[in-house]
């Protein structure tokens, strides 16, 4: 797609139900991401996320998803331990999960160590650099990465996972200029939030674009439907009709 200039439509989904959803409207990749942390299980970030969790929501998308890849974020610390121990995990999402691929966060030795065994084993892995938001005790905050001097790194890091082998990567939340240089010096898609137009695709989080919110959105997220306000409405309609009564009379045919 990327040699075609197709943009790749990534998105992320954490059940069976907006999996199929997302499936059935023709996105190109479904993104099991950690994020489930904060915007499904109420955790207020992705580090408090498991390995259990993931292959848990794993095999959920993918029994809704008959077209889309399926990738598995790697959780906090699962690339970190040595690479037999991410092959492990990775073998856990892509077995038991049935994800068709792996996404980790970073780009350190021990991170492109675990990329080369990971895909040495048969599994496919993308990379994702920039703001990685479970190094945000490590920011100290989620704020723009490779700002200035700092994106010099970020591009090395950006060759580095191409040269271990990585299928493509999320730049995530880091300028826009640097996102197009990084996209035009790697073989493989880059895909962007909020990195700016020139990615080869694009990734948001599913809750964000329907406006369905445990937590304050970032300021990159776009909102394309108000289903969280659409459902609101929808259960003061249930209470309503239950309490007057309303609800429980026979329909007229
Ligand atoms: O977990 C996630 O949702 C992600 C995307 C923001 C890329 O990693």
């Amino acid at each position: 797609m990327k040699r075609e200039g197709i943009r790749i439509v990534m998105v992320t989904a954490y059940d069976a139900a907006f999996a199929r959803l997302a499936d059935e409207a023709g996105v190109d990749v479904v993104l099991v991401g950690d994020s489930v942390g904060d915007n499904v299980l109420g955790f207020s970030g992705t580090v408090p996320v498991t390995l259990e969790h993931m292959v848990h929501h794993t095999a959920a998308v993918v029994r809704g998803v008959s077209k889309a890849l399926v990738i598995a974020d790697m959780p906090f610390l699962t690339a970190h331990l040595g690479s037999d121990r991410a092959v492990e995990a990775a073998g856990r999402l892509v077995q038991d999960g049935g994800a068709g691929a792996v996404k980790i966060e970073g780009a350190s030795p021990t991170v492109l160590e675990a990329v080369q065994r990971i895909t040495a084993a048969g599994i496919p892995v993308m990379g994702h650099i920039g703001l990685t938001p479970q190094s945000v005790n490590v920011f100290g905050g989620y704020s723009v990465q490779g700002r200035g001097e700092a994106g010099i790194q970020i591009k090395e890091d950006a060759l580095a996972l191409e040269r271990a082998g990585v299928i493509g990567m999320v730049l995530e939340l880091i300028p826009h200029t640097l996102a197009r240089e990084i996209s035009g010096s790697v073989s493989v898609p880059t895909i962007g939030i909020g990195a700016g137009p020139d990615c080869d695709g694009q990734v948001q989080v599913l809750h964000d674009l329907l406006g369905i919110h445990l937590t304050q959105p970032p300021r990159h997220a776009r909102r394309l439907a108000e289903v969280g306000n659409i459902t609101v409405s929808a259960m003061r309609q249930y209470c309503d009709e239950v309490r007057s009564g309303a609800f429980q009379r026979p329909k007229a045919e």
